[in-house]
């Protein structure tokens, strides 16, 4: 694969600058511009914003539509929004054009859950146009549900699926340390999580993936989310959280087969957590349980996984594509 893959880098907030610092040391990676909504952000020059030398000259557009207009795109890595439904319409020009796109939108990885009609709309104009558009990340796209999808292909029978992450959000971004709620009361925690503008998003659809995957039809998925209150005051670099506030969450969805549950997916998140871990237990023959100690760091491999998923994403068939119908990821 010698061809370059030129790349464009949509959202410029922490994770996207990071993609793109990392995206512009690959050989096979031409970088094209930015986009970003920020108006501090809009109209600077790339290179300096990352900086990063080698990107000097490079703008950043306001719209995708402007960079389109500017130069010519092979792969776009995507890195604005959570929901699918606000994605969409951030995605659509690209699809048109049959501009592929790897996003870090953890509905996008298993959008056919909340938004069955859109992500068909989405597929179809990749499927005209040439275009793949992907999720990808640590979680979702990998630790709760790419790798315990990956453990089963040793499975003679699998029967039940507990996967548990603890995060400690101390070591985490900024924005991810306020989307766990730090700081907030717990009623106010309650409020903002049940109206779905706090909280994990992905959870319900990394187990929505598994089991579409693995053929289970689930008569229901339950989600209930908790705030963890902080014993004592706590100060990060990005928030300070007095004793008996939020200082995160507990995170828990389960899906059932014929009244039995068969998949339980339980995140922690919380500043100071102790024992970061993810951990996997896989019920069936053979019975297998796989312990990564210290946990997947998240903002890292997610960065990680946006660009290894870049070099690869052309390869598979124009569409929607969900991350299990892509090549095993590794190290591009
Ligand atoms: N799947 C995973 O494992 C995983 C892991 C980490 C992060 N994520 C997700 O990845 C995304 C990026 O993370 P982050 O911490 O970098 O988020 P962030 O700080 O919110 O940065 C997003 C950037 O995109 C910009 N943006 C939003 N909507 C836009 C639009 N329509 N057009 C152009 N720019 C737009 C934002 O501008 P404004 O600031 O002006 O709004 C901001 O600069 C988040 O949605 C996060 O939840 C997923």
């Amino acid at each position: 694969m010698n061809e370059q893959i030129k790349i464009a880098q949509f959202g410029l907030g922490p994770i996207g600058l990071e993609s793109l610092k990392l995206a512009a040391t690959k050989p096979w990676a031409s970088i094209v511009g930015g986009v970003d909504l920020d108006p501090a952000k809009v109209g600077k020059d790339l290179g300096a914003l990352a900086g990063v030398e080698a990107l000097r000259g490079l703008p950043v557009c306001a719209t995708v539509e402007d960079l389109l207009g500017r130069a010519q795109l092979d792969v776009v890595l995507h890195t604005t929004v959570s929901k699918f439904k606000d994605a969409f319409v951030q995605l659509e020009p690209l699809a048109r054009r049959g501009v592929s796109v790897v996003s870090t939108c953890e509905q996008l990885i298993f959008p056919q859950l909340k938004e069955r009609e859109l992500a068909a709309k989405l597929d179809k104009m990749c499927q005209e146009s040439g275009a793949r558009i992907v999720g990808a990340g640590v979680n979702p796209g990998f630790v709760m549900d790419v790798l315990p999808l990956c453990l089963t292909g040793v499975s003679r029978q699998v029967r039940h699926i507990r996967i548990e992450r603890v995060v400690n959000a101390s070591t985490r971004r900024g924005p991810l340390q306020k989307k766990i709620g730090s700081g907030l009361p717990s009623g106010e925690f309650r409020r903002l999580f049940e109206a779905g503008h706090l909280g994990h998003a992905g959870l319900k659809e990394s187990l929505a993936l598994i089991a579409h995957s693995l053929g289970w039809s689930l008569e229901e998925i339950t989600e209930t989310g908790e705030a963890v209150l902080a014993e004592r005051d706590i100060r990060t670099r990005f928030v300070e959280v007095k004793r008996g506030l939020t200082c995160g969450l507990h995170q828990h969805a389960e899906g059932k087969v014929k009244g039995q549950t068969v998949l339980v997916l339980d995140l922690k998140m919380y500043l100071e957590a102790p024992n970061p871990r993810d951990v996997i237990q896989i019920e069936g023959d053979p019975p297998l349980t796989v312990a990564l100690e210290g946990g997947v760091a998240g903002d890292s491999a997610t960065v990680g996984s946006l660009v290894n998923t870049a070099r690869r994403i052309r390869q598979a068939p124009p569409g929607l594509r969900l991350p299990t119908e892509l090549a095993l990821p590794f190290w591009a």
